[in-house]
């Protein structure tokens, strides 16, 4: 006879078990089938696709920002695309409508649930990860942070890398015996990527990674794992629900990447608020302006903890972001000589002896400054910004229901013929007349609106510093038979990694 449990355990294994499978069948099937037919979108155009894998067969083959602008080209600046089941997204490419989504209808769109945590996970809670009033809140205690002051104070540290790094290169010439003109195919990636971790090591906490020169040290390699690790965004990892709480290695050393990072800052933040009290002048970086910075009402200061998230968010949004500018601005480079070789006359036009760089002399390298706007138009390292709607909308013509993950494809517009002309050509010479600017809204490498990017000021001087300490007596080329794509890292990174010919001017 059959126990009360054996009864139960017989009606989950031949009914219920079953039944489930059974309507979950039913739901795909109605949401492959039927839905992208009746679904609220089905009048935005779409590209054929399979039902089931939907258009991410293309996606994925083709480069980044390539299949968005195919997508343009044919139906328009906005697009629905579909991935795997049935489920849809709206592609915004055009100017007039990316305004609507990030500027006019604003605080209708925001950064996705989904991708907000994923940045806490890795990063804490500051800015990357918070959103309405709290958002607005945050940013607004981090802005002296990037003001024109703050920045100023950190060109010393922008040089000081720069020039580093350029030694370690003509230090790597020498060894491969060739000292005056010797060439060598350097992984420039890896080298660049080191060297900003190195900058805002210090501009960010004061922190001295020198990962140029010892990239073995335990700090450095705990930030790259936390890096690499913490972004399961870019691989088929994301499909999976709490990947990151499965009992795997990369798991846990991400989980001891993190902890190390954050203890280091916290050691620095105990440090310096003894320092404090012991009436020591401020440091001048981003962690000291932030250590003074107080609550309008409460006149609270920040906490420990939110500190160091703080700090985690500009060295995790800033560090990969800003190599990647650069790794992409030395690449055209070494396409372009003639463009390589006019910027190198600027520099050594604005600084013959290798001075100290001022404020004075980076207003000066204008062409540089145009080389590195064309450069982020044509390579932005964050080429679209993807959103959620929080009410209902429109969208041109088209009506976007609340729920609907829209993404703001920039880099598909930086290359869209309608709205840049000869948009394939390497030409700095967009950028040069200053009573001649790009339209409104056709050029977003930092993004517009509410979250924009906080840091573009301490990028776009960083890399003209860099750039100038790098560009001065060094010359780029490309290794003969290599090619790269773009592909879809964390940021739109080089495929394969990124090497360089390097040989003295
Ligand atoms: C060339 C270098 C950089 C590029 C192309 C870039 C691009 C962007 C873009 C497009 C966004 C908006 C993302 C979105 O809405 O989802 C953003 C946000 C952000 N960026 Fe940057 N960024 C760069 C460098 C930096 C640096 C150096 C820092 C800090 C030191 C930084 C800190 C941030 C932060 C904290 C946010 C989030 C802002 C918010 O949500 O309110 N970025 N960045």
């Amino acid at each position: 006879m059959l126990s009360r449990q054996d009864f139960h355990m017989t009606d989950l294994l031949y009914i219920y078990l079953p039944t489930l499978f059974l309507a979950y069948c039913v739901y795909k099937i109605y949401r492959i089938v039927l839905w992208p037919l009746i679904s609220p979108l089905s009048k935005i155009p779409s590209m054929p696709y399979n039902p089931i894998f939907g258009n991410t067969k293309e996606i994925s083959k083709a480069e980044t920002t390539e299949y968005s602008l195919r997508v343009s080209k044919k139906l328009g600046p906005v697009a629905r695309y579909f991935f795997f089941f049935g489920f849809e997204i709206v592609s915004v490419t055009g100017p007039e409508e990316i305004k609507h989504v990030l500027v006019t209808r604003g605080k209708n769109y925001d950064r996705q649930l989904r991708s907000r945590k994923l940045l806490e996970c890795i990063a804490g809670y500051s800015i990357l990860a918070s959103s309405g009033p709290d958002h607005a809140a945050q940013r607004k205690l981090l802005n002296p942070s990037f003001s024109y002051r703050s920045i100023r104070a950190m060109v010393v540290s922008f040089q000081k890398y720069g020039q580093e790094l350029n030694r370690f290169w003509k230090s790597n010439l020498e060894k491969n015996g060739a000292t005056k003109h010797g060439l060598v195919a350097q992984p420039i990636q890896k080298d660049l990527g080191r060297t900003m971790l190195d900058v805002i090591g210090e501009c960010a906490f004061g922190y001295e990674f020198n990962s140029i020169w010892e990239p073995e040290k335990k700090l450095t390699q705990a930030f790259a794992d936390v890096l690499q690790l913490g972004f399961p965004a870019s691989s088929w990892k994301i499909l999976i629900p709490f990947y990151q709480s499965l009992p795997l290695e990369e798991n846990r050393r991400f989980k001891a990447g993190k902890k190390i990072v954050r203890q280091a800052v916290q050691t620095v933040i105990e440090h310096r608020k003894n320092e404090m009290k012991e009436g020591k002048e401020p440091y001048k970086d981003l962690l000291s302006v932030l250590m003074m910075a107080k609550d309008e009402e409460t006149g609270q200061g920040l906490s420990d903890t939110e500190l160091t998230d703080h700090v985690m968010t500009f060295m995790f949004a800033g560090q990969e972001t800003t190599s990647t500018g650069l790794i992409w601005t030395l690449y055209l480079l070494s396409q372009h000589p003639e463009i390589q070789d006019k910027v190198r006359k600027e520099i050594l036009e604005v600084l013959p002896n290798n001075e100290d760089i001022t404020w004075e002399h980076l207003d000066k390298l204008q062409y540089l400054k145009a080389v590195i706007s064309e450069s982020l138009r044509l390579f932005p390292p964050v080429a679209a910004v993807p959103e959620v709607a929080l009410q209902d909308d429109k969208i041109g013509d088209y009506f976007i229901p609340k729920g609907t993950y829209v993404l703001i494809n920039t880099g598909a517009m930086h290359r869209n013929p309608n709205v840049w002309p000869d948009p394939e050509t390497f030409n700095p010479d967009r950028f040069t007349d200053p009573n001649n600017p790009p339209k409104p809204y056709t050029y977003l490498p930092f993004s517009i609106g509410r979250r924009n990017c906080i840091g573009s000021r301490f990028a776009l001087i960083g890399m003209r510093v860099i750039l100038s300490t790098l560009l001065r007596d060094l010359q780029f080329s490309l290794v003969p038979g290599t090619s790269y794509k773009r592909t879809q890292r964390i940021t739109m990174r080089p495929k394969p990694p990124m090497q360089l010919q390097i040989c003295k001017v």
